[in-house]
């Protein structure tokens, strides 16, 4: 499958239908995704990054039908992750001294996959590919979210190719913007930022800015993953700079894990002592042990503030919660509140354990933890809601 996007440009990718996974195991994707491939013919023919590994070789043979792959002058690689630089091993095998064009981060992120010393041709922010008409102009985007990732500006078409910027794991065909349902595609915009970019949302701003700053025309957006922007690209751009700038909404989560149901009541009661004193803010509630992770880690970017309970088991945290607790510190969030509570039967050490993982997180822990002996009695269930209504006052 190949289609053209303008006279000049083919996506000549691979859309994933079946990919559930991502990072292994780290993120989910239950609408699949598309690993997005674009060939220019100008002057110079150029292919910009390739597929995902385990579909080199079909990406290969349908290349060959669009292209004799010996007409491509130049590669370019703008980042070397192996779901855009996977089939690299496979086509160079037919065009071995094809130049690729990519960072000095690059190179040595595809020689540690790959092994491989091809030609390769390191670029820099401003560098300029010049290839007939069209010109590519090379804008460096470290941390973006690898070291070695950059975008590549096409002038005529004013494209931006700016790799898992901007992306989103979404199968989709047709595969644009305006042809997709669009709470769909904002909610996994949403996730692929929250779960991926949060932790680098200083170096978006920076790079946003940058690449303003340069005053380009741009008329389509296209990413490595997911639906190409040509109707309104902005429209991600600046979603990205509120994303990138502490987001939350007026929510507040309550993150929890249960044995017997006792962290259970409490999590809902501290739920009713919030809404007591708060009419407004909207209140979820998520056992962390039945919910797919990635999703929740969209509702903590979302949220103010975050409660996350859970009963002790073992003088620590369960397993889930504990998870749950590694991801929201590697995300870095910024300006987010938090609390800790739990049931406990004899030590009682989680409710602890939770306040020192969200403060070493990065929250800013509000009112002291809230631990109950077994089941939580009638009066235990009134200090919970005692425990919301207090909590909420102290984000007011
Ligand atoms: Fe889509 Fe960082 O690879």
């Amino acid at each position: 499958m190949a289609f053209k996007i303008t006279e000049k440009v083919t996506w000549v990718g691979k859309i994933d239908w079946g990919l559930r996974k991502f990072h292994g195991n780290e993120y989910s994707a239950y609408k699949g995704s598309s690993y997005n491939s674009y060939l220019i013919r100008d002057e110079k023919t150029v292919l910009i990054d390739t597929v995902w590994l385990p579909f080199a070789k079909e990406f290969v043979d349908e290349l060959k039908k669009e292209i004799d792959l010996k007409e491509i002058d130049y590669i370019i690689i703008n980042h070397g992750e192996i779901d855009h630089s996977g089939a690299l091993p496979e086509l160079m095998r037919y065009i071995p001294d094809t130049p690729i064009y990519c960072t000095a981060n690059a190179v040595k992120s595809i020689k540690g996959h790959y092994h491989q010393d091809w030609n390769f041709v390191t670029v820099k922010t401003g560098d300029v590919l010049d290839i007939g008409e069209s010109k590519l102009t090379f804008i460096e985007a470290r941390m973006l979210h690898w070291p070695d990732t950059m975008f590549t500006y096409m002038s005529g078409d004013n494209i931006l190719f700016s790799n898992d910027g901007f992306g989103q794991h979404l199968a989709a065909d047709p595969l644009y913007n305006d042809a997709v349902d669009q709470a769909e595609l904002f909610y996994e915009c949403m996730k692929y930022y929250a779960n991926i970019l949060t932790p680098f949302s200083n170096f978006v701003t920076k790079k946003i800015e940058e690449v303003l700053s340069f005053n380009l025309p741009l008329d389509m957006i296209c990413p490595s993953h997911g639906v190409i922007w040509r109707k309104d690209p902005t429209q991600i751009v600046n979603k990205y700079m509120e994303w990138a700038d502490g987001y939350q909404e007026n929510q507040i989560t309550i993150i929890y894990d249960t044995m017997w149901n006792g962290t259970r009541r409490m999590a809902e009661y501290i739920g009713e002592g919030i809404r007591e004193a708060d009419k407004d803010v909207t209140i979820k509630l998520f056992n962390a042990a039945e919910t797919d992770k990635n999703n929740l880690l969209v509702e903590v970017f979302k949220s103010k503030a975050i409660l996350v309970g859970s009963p002790t088991i073992n003088k620590g945290i369960t397993f889930s919660i504990m998870g749950i607790l590694e991801m929201i510190r590697g995300l870095s969030f910024k300006n987010k509140k938090g609390a800790a509570f739990g049931t406990y039967g004899w030590s009682g050490e989680s409710p602890k354990l939770i306040e020192e993982e969200l403060s070493r997180a990065g929250f800013e822990i509000i009112i002291d933890p809230l631990k109950e002996l077994w089941y939580p009695d009638e009066d235990a269930l009134l200090r919970c809601k005692e425990f919301g209504r207090n909590f909420v006052e102290k984000i007011k």
